[in-house]
């Protein structure tokens, strides 16, 4: 199974310590076993994403990651630290999948109430860049009652990043947003990739995960069934290529194939007027990985 970085990150001679490091994680709820041995990586810098379906166990994870519940047996850590002890805790932000403001508090308020639970001295000039990151510049005093859906959970990822966190942990970070949204989110999710940021993004729209992560992890009843950068895990589905009397399928071949087809249909007399070369997407990878799953 794919994991990777594989241990450590290694750069210019000094190796890093991964953001996050999820070593034959186990979790049991009474006779419920929500985790069974998984292993994950996320590098400094980098956007993995974990996907699976309802009860994998993927928010087990990322609770266990902050410290919010004990694992029943593996070790999850953060910069080397263990998951839950002071330092992981102030190297991580966490967007929670059901989160609650109160709704009298400002969007500002909101932050510094964050700012003094997260012990950080960013003050004002930290709260007002990561409204405008975040596209809230204009709602800094907006009440968090009189605020959208979309506009609270871009707050909550505001939130999130007080403290400049090295690793964000973020639970269905856009189920709520429109697709303008979601294209915030995801450039916000680029330039923290560009400041080094680690980033598990667990998140139902699959689309999303495909366009913005590095890596993907998809897990399911608690354990890793599929892993691998997307492009990866998309494997070829053959060529499709449309000639004067209609389309006609080549199953079995690759993009690579594709010009010595159009030669020989070429020398035998047809006409090309296009060529498809035809990849399994995220969704048709996610499906057959979890092909059955109903829980
Ligand atoms: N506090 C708890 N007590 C008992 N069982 C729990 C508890 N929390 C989660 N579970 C169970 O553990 C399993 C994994 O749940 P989890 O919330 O981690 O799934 P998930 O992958 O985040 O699902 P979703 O996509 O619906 O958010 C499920 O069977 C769930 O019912
Ligand atoms: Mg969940």
């Amino acid at each position: 199974m794919p994991t990777g970085l594989g241990g450590a990150v290694h750069t210019l001679g000094r190796v890093a310590a991964a953001a996050l490091a999820v070593r034959a994680l186990e979790k049991r709820y009474g006779r419920i076993q929500a985790l069974r041995g998984i292993d994950l990586e996320v590098g400094e810098g980098e956007l993995v994403g974990l996907l699976g379906p309802n009860g994998a166990g993927k928010s087990t994870l990322v609770k266990i990651a902050c410290g919010l519940i004990r694992p029943s047996g593996g070790s999850a850590t953060i910069l080397d630290r263990p998951a839950g002890s002071p330092a992981a805790r102030a190297a991580l932000g966490y967007l929670a999948e059901l989160f609650r403001f109160p709704g009298w508090y400002s969007a500002d308020e909101v932050l510094s109430l964050h700012q003094k639970l997260a012990g950080s001295s960013g003050g004002e000039g930290e709260r007002a860049e990561l409204l405008e990151l975040v596209g809230l510049g204009d709602a800094r005093a907006r009440r968090v009652e009189a605020m959208s859906k979309g506009m609270q959970q871009r707050l909550g990822l505001a939130q999130a990043l007080v403290g400049s966190p090295r690793l964000l942990l973020l639970d269905e970070p856009t189920s709520a947003l429109d697709p303008v949204g979601r294209r915030i989110v995801r450039r916000l999710l680029e330039e923290l990739r560009g400041r080094g940021i680690g980033v598990l993004l667990n998140s139902h729209l699959l689309s999303e995960v495909e366009r913005v992560c590095d890596r993907v992890v998809i897990i399911q009843r608690g354990e890793v069934v599929a892993a691998g950068r997307p492009e990866e895990l998309s494997r070829p589905r053959g060529v499709e290529i449309e000639l004067a009397g209609g389309v006609r399928s080549f199953p079995d071949a690759s993009r690579e194939d594709a010009p010595a087809l159009v030669a020989r249909l070429v020398g035998e007399g047809e006409r090309v007027y296009g060529v498809r070369a035809l990849a399994a997407t995220l969704e048709d990878v996610y499906l057959q990985a979890v092909e059955g799953d109903t829980s």
